[in-house]
């Protein structure tokens, strides 16, 4: 049976997944769970079958129309699962021609969102989380141009909300204050 569909994004680097996991521990015991998927590891599976990424990194500098393929199969795939699902993924992605609407209608449409969560931070707090983290190929920005991205993923926000009747929350995940993120995350999943 359908479930809640929450929808949680925000620049990469700023922290939604840290705000997640712990948001989710915590609900463990009240007995609420979520299924978690990531929309980039779904549009990753492909795209590495395809032969045409070698890594996650490279999926926002493919071709424009190969993105919106990807983004189609990922959304049909997370559609078809069951209970309250928590969709981890962009508002926009940032690539070489621009911003890319993360959640265009025909995703939308497949996932019909309940909310929208966008995790934000100060923008020169984000960039020394991007540059401390060597797991990942980060975009090389700097505070003024990530700031613009959160500004622009409000905007879009709006649209979707729109769209679906959804709500939008912000939750921000400052430096030291982890707790406070985790739990206004905790008050948007329970
Ligand atoms: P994805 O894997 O989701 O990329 P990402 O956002 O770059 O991934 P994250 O690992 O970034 O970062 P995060 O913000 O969750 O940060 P984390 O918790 O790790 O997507 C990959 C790709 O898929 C995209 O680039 C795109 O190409 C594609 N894609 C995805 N969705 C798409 C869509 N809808 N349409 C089209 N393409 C799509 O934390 C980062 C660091 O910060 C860690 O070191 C952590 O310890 C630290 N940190 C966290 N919180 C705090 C805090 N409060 N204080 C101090 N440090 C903190």
């Amino acid at each position: 049976m359908k479930g809640r569909s929450v929808i949680i994004t925000g620049v990469p680097g700023v922290g939604k997944t840290t705000v997640v996991n712990g948001a989710l521990k915590r609900l463990e015991n009240e007995g609420i769970s979520y299924k978690t998927l990531n929309f980039g590891t779904f549009m990753f599976e492909v795209a590495q079958k395809e032969g045409i990424v070698a890594d996650r990194d490279e999926m926002r500098k493919l071709d424009r129309d190969v993105q919106k393929r990807l983004q189609k199969l990922a959304a049909q795939e997370m559609a078809q699962q069951e209970g309250n699902v928590l969709i981890d993924t962009h508002a926009s992605v940032k690539t070489p021609k621009g911003y890319l609407a993360g959640l265009p209608e025909w995703v939308l449409a497949e996932l019909m969102p309940d909310t929208i969560v966008l995790v934000e931070t100060d923008e020169d707090q984000i960039l020394l989380r991007r540059l401390s983290d060597e797991t990942r190929t980060r975009d090389r920005e700097g505070s003024y141009a990530i700031g613009e991205h959160q500004q622009f993923n409000r905007a879009i926000a709006a649209a979707y909300s729109m769209m679906t009747g959804c709500t939008v929350r912000y939750i921000t995940n400052a430096d030291l204050l982890l707790d406070k993120a985790v739990e206004d995350m905790v008050s948007v999943l329970r």
